[in-house]
């Protein structure tokens, strides 16, 4: 049993590296993640393109084995050979960004959906356990849907299709690759709103990683603010979105059509995994060390020189920034 003391899911010290192409330098890609998902939680990953996040979900799953830390599930670290991992993917399922992707065009939704029950060796009955996912997933009555294929369906109900064959083995974290991104506005707020549904009936936990501040306002418990390959910043919702402590995060919510004041426009180059700068990985472009309020309050050399270090995520709203633990005096 998961207590609220020990996360369902608990990342320490993660690092993915790509190695580089033609001699040039390593990837690093997810550079020093701490994250604790708990039981029943669900948590939005945020951050720009290119930041990780596709690299860390996968990395949850196993899909991806790190070059060095650690993910544990229930307590136990993640042990990589195929039986395990099989073992592993009936408790934490990942769902993709475009269902139509992730569904064969040639098979019914039923098959799609029993799919998993099939490479499980699922004991029980197969049609009930199918016809009870779909319908969890809001596609009702389901034996309606059995022998539709993916192209009769809409792109919200492809979704539902997806997410229903993940819910067939009645996992207990959903990894979901921004499930809404490809979808139109008016059926984003439906699956955002079955996600939702889905912890209060079931009691699913969820990573949902996402560009969109909004949807993680609406959906999230927690957010984690990626950046280059590392969370830096960690909390309650509505503490990081009303009161951002890392500059990085927000200069992110500056930008939002609603935010108060000017935005803040990031100067120096798109991150480059293979050339993570030395010191505080956000320097080069941090709005706080540009405009000296780093200098006053003391810390501008040790963004220059220190890495602000991996967050420890068990606690409340926490900010890998020299800057921010000096203002509220840590
Ligand atoms: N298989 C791979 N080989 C080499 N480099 C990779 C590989 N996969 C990802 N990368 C690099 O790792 C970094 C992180 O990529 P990732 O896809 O995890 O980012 P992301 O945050 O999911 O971006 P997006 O928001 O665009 O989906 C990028 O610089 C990417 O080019
Ligand atoms: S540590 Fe310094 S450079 Fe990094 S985000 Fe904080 S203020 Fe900016
Ligand atoms: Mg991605």
């Amino acid at each position: 049993m998961t207590t609220p003391a020990s996360p369902l899911l608990s990342v320490q010290g993660l690092r993915v590296v790509f190695p580089g192409r033609h001699g040039a330098p390593e990837a690093r890609a997810v550079d020093g993640v701490e994250l604790d998902i708990r039981a029943g939680e669900i948590v939005a990953l945020v951050g720009e393109s290119g930041c990780g996040k596709t690299t860390l979900a996968r990395s949850l799953l196993g899909l991806e084995r790190p070059a060095a830390g650690v993910v544990r599930f229930d307590g136990k670290p993640l042990e990589y050979s195929s039986r395990a991992l099989r073992a592993y993917r009936r408790r934490v399922q990942l769902v993709l960004q475009d269902p139509s992707g992730s569904l064969n065009p040639r098979h019914t939704v039923y098959d799609a959906v029993a799919e998993g029950l099939r490479i499980h060796r699922h004991a029980g009955d197969e049609r009930k356990a199918v016809a009870d996912a779909l319908s969890r997933a809001g596609l009702r009555p389901p034996e309606r849907f059995f022998l539709r294929y993916p192209h009769e369906l809409s792109g919200g109900q492809r979704q539902r299709v997806v997410i229903a064959g993940a819910l067939v083995l009645e996992p207990e974290l959903l990894v979901a690759d921004e499930p809404v991104a490809s979808l139109d506005a008016s059926v984003r707020g439906e699956i955002l709103a079955l996600l939702l549904r889905l912890r209060t009936e079931l009691g699913l936990a969820a990573l949902v990683v996402t560009h969109d501040l909004g949807l993680a306002w609406n959906i999230a418990d927690r957010v984690a603010v990626m950046y280059l390959g590392r969370i830096v910043e960690t909390g309650p919702v509505e503490a990081v979105l009303t009161a951002p402590r890392h500059p990085y995060t927000q200069a992110l919510l500056s930008v939002l059509p609603e935010a108060p004041g000017e935005p803040v426009v990031l100067a120096g180059e798109p991150p480059d995994p293979s050339r993570i700068p030395s010191g505080c990985r956000f320097r080069a472009r941090c709005p706080i060390l540009a405009n000296g309020e780093a200098d006053r309050a003391g810390v501008a050399d040790r963004c220059r020189a220190e890495d602000p270090g991996v967050l420890n995520a068990g606690g409340e709203s926490q900010a890998a920034c020299h800057w921010a633990a000096e203002r509220v005096g840590a």
